[in-house]
């Protein structure tokens, strides 16, 4: 049973492994300082170059491990790609799947996306499965067919065991890294189309203690309350909030 809220901070490509493993010393010496609110959920995600020194720097404290992407083959000839057990390897518990910045730079399909949540999910790890409309499928009124296709498509097939977990980012791709983040009401609306897109996938039971439904784009500590207080928002998918220590920590302050 999950009854608290969770976040996650994706560093996405912008600190070499030095950098991060300076953020995470740091992080680690702040949040000495601090009470986590009971049942908060915290994860980094740096990049894949640093997350051994990362772990290391975290191992042993509240903060947890997560991946920004991952394989969907376990092993072979596959030359650049990192799979799922080489993850858990080195101490990751949930990888981002899916993101915008994927999808649009990497052209990742909603059928290869799927096979990224049962790469996650076969090695125990928590995906992240991110989901969004761009501002021109806003604009002509697609937000809540995309977001369906999205959630349905990238989750086929899939069935959850009792220990798995899963969390669904709803980041609307025009608002991500713009340090405007979206209406809330327009989020709670989205989060509803998601939660009942998985109504028809999922015994209530599973989406009540397996599944999160979090927000994220342009989130700051300055707003992260408009969202983390809406009923069926677990939680925050961070960017640029996340890479300086000063703010990721207000960030989790916010939750006591
Ligand atoms: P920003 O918080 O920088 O908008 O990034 C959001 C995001 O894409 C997190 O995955």
């Amino acid at each position: 049973m999950h009854d608290g809220h969770i976040i996650i901070g994706n560093w996405k490509m912008n600190l070499d492994a030095f950098a991060s493993r300076a953020l995470a010393d740091e992080l680690r010496k702040k949040l000495a300082g601090i009470r986590l609110a009971p049942n908060l959920e915290v994860v980094v995600c740096p990049s894949y170059d640093a997350l051994a020194s990362v772990g290391e720097a975290l191992s042993g404290s509240a903060l947890q491990l997560g991946a920004q992407d991952v394989f969907w083959q376990e092993k072979g000839a596959y030359t650049g790609e990192i799979s799922a057990s080489m993850l858990a390897a080195l101490g990751v518990r949930l990888v981002i799947v899916g993101h915008s910045e994927r999808r649009t730079h990497l052209h990742e399909t909603d059928e290869l996306v799927n096979m990224k949540v049962k790469a996650a999910l076969s090695q125990g790890m928590t995906p992240v499965l991110c989901v969004g409309e761009t501002y021109d499928e806003r604009r002509i009124g697609h937000t809540e067919l995309i977001l369906m296709r999205q959630v349905v498509e990238g989750l086929k097939g899939i069935t959850l065991g009792p220990d798995n977990k899963l969390v669904i980012a709803y980041e609307p791709v025009w608002v991500i890294g713009t340090g405007q983040a979206i209406d809330p009401a327009q989020a709670e609306r989205a989060i509803q189309v998601i939660r009942q897109s998985l109504i028809d996938l999922y015994p209530p039971a599973t989406i009540a203690t397996q599944i999160r439904v979090i927000y994220g784009g342009s989130v700051d500590p300055g707003n992260i309350a408009n969202y983390t207080t809406i009923p069926g928002i677990r939680g925050v998918l961070v960017g640029a909030a996340s890479i300086h220590a000063e703010n990721f920590i207000k960030l989790l302050a916010s939750f006591t």
